[in-house]
């Protein structure tokens, strides 16, 4: 049964407003437009919520929350205020009149959403759902300790090649809290990011809240946003970190880890919870140094070698070191080569899709296919899907194509 809620607005357009946002995330809504019909509307509907605008002719918001209050029935009653005054008087006088949560008009759909989510958890009127959870995600972080190497340009066509294989979205999470711009890669605004997750006691966290904090890209695959500022992921500790990770992968099949290019408490939460850890380099001295001391830590911090993978990108065209000479410095071989492409990588940027979306059949778009394809889980790998997506037939037939040569 979904949860039921009054809306309270004299004006039409807010009341549409506030209707269509609550509909939209799942709750069946009543709507009254003045105090007096309000008070009348609890009685008959029973609500589980109540949001009331403060400035109504007849009776403010205030006064409607006293009498809730004043009635045994409705005294605990979860009601959320609307209004457009940002002020602190304004702010105490909701609370005195024993408002719960006090919103600011104008709202944010999915930010009135969350905290409706919120306020109805924490208040306990909302049932527990049944743990359902089947999903265990194969996270892969991406990971560089030098910039510019293509370490999100790699995470962000994985997670999209992911999702198109296995028609079912992936996660794309941006680890990098202070400069991170996956969001920005996809053309999407990064209206809601890690910051919303930072501030919340951990407890009100789960996976329903965790969702509504993903943006959607036109691929369906889904974003953890980075913070728009720096300052905003003080709050973001390694601990919940790994916490809203665990969430995100109960729920996901796959999650990808876009990692800052230090090993701070944060990209280390990151690295110990990934499968597999792809370390990106360009063919030039310093990203091989920051290869070769990327691998030593990782090896000195215990990581088992079986899980790195190397990615070589050349992200550039001319006087690249040889490819011989940098395995035979890091003493390891080199599991992927990309090419240069800037023809398709920058104008796939520029449309706000990775190459693997916009161009599947250029080479580095079916490389970064065939990538997905083997990051897969093995249960994945082994068995021809049903119904069988687009991308997984191109991969496929690459597969016996190269099987054939
Ligand atoms: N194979 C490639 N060919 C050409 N340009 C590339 C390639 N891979 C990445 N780039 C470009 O290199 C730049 C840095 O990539 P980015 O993914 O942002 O790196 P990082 O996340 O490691 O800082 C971007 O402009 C990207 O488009
Ligand atoms: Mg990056």
């Amino acid at each position: 049964m979904p949860t039921r809620i009054l809306a309270v607005d004299d004006s039409t357009v807010n009341l549409t407003l506030v209707s269509q946002t609550l509909t939209q995330a799942g709750y069946q809504v009543f709507t009254a437009k003045s105090g007096p019909e309000a008070l009348k509307r609890v009685d008959e509907v029973k609500p589980e919520l109540v949001i009331l605008d403060v400035m109504m002719p007849e009776m403010d918001g205030y006064e409607v929350c006293r009498q809730l209050r004043q009635k045994p029935a409705t005294a605990r009653l979860p009601v959320m205020m609307l209004t457009a005054q940002d002020t602190l008087a304004e702010k105490i006088k909701g609370y005195e009149a024993g408002a719960d949560e006090y919103v600011i008009k104008p709202f944010d759909p999915v930010e009135l959403q969350m905290r409706i989510k919120v306020l109805l958890k924490r208040l306990g009127a909302e049932e527990p759902k049944p743990d359902t959870t089947t999903v265990k995600a194969k996270t892969i972080a991406v990971f560089s300790l030098r910039g510019g190497v293509g370490v999100s340009t790699l995470a962000a066509n994985l997670a999209v090649g992911l999702t198109q294989l296995w028609a079912s979205p992936a996660v794309l999470v941006d680890l990098v809290f202070t400069a991170g711009q996956v969001a920005l890669m996809l053309n999407l605004t990064p209206r809601i990011t890690w910051s919303d997750l930072a501030q919340r006691p951990l407890e009100e966290i789960d996976a329903d809240l965790i969702n509504q904090v993903l943006l959607r890209h036109p691929s369906t695959v889904r974003i953890l946003a980075a913070p728009r500022r720096a300052e905003q992921s003080e709050l973001l500790t390694p601990d919940r970190v790994s916490n809203i990770l665990t969430l995100l992968s109960a729920s996901y099949h796959y999650l990808v880890l876009d990692l800052p290019h230090d090993f701070s408490d944060t990209t280390l939460a990151g690295l110990d919870r990934a499968d597999d850890i792809i370390i990106v380099l360009a063919p030039e001295l310093a990203s091989v140094m920051a290869a070769s001391s990327a691998l030593e830590v990782l090896q000195s911090l215990g990581y088992p070698k079986t899980k790195i993978r190397l990615a070589l990108n050349y992200t550039f065209e001319r006087h690249a070191l040889a490819r011989e000479a940098i395995e035979s410095a890091l003493r390891q071989p080199m599991n992927i080569l990309i090419p240069f492409a800037s023809d398709v990588v920058i104008p796939a940027i520029n449309n706000g899709n990775p190459a693997v979306l916009d161009k599947p059949n250029s080479e580095i778009g079916a490389l970064f296919e065939d990538l997905a394809f083997f990051t897969s889980k093995e249960e994945h790998r082994n068995q021809r899907p049903a119904t069988p997506s687009q991308a997984w037939l191109r991969a496929f037939n690459r597969f016996q194509q190269r099987q054939k040569k």
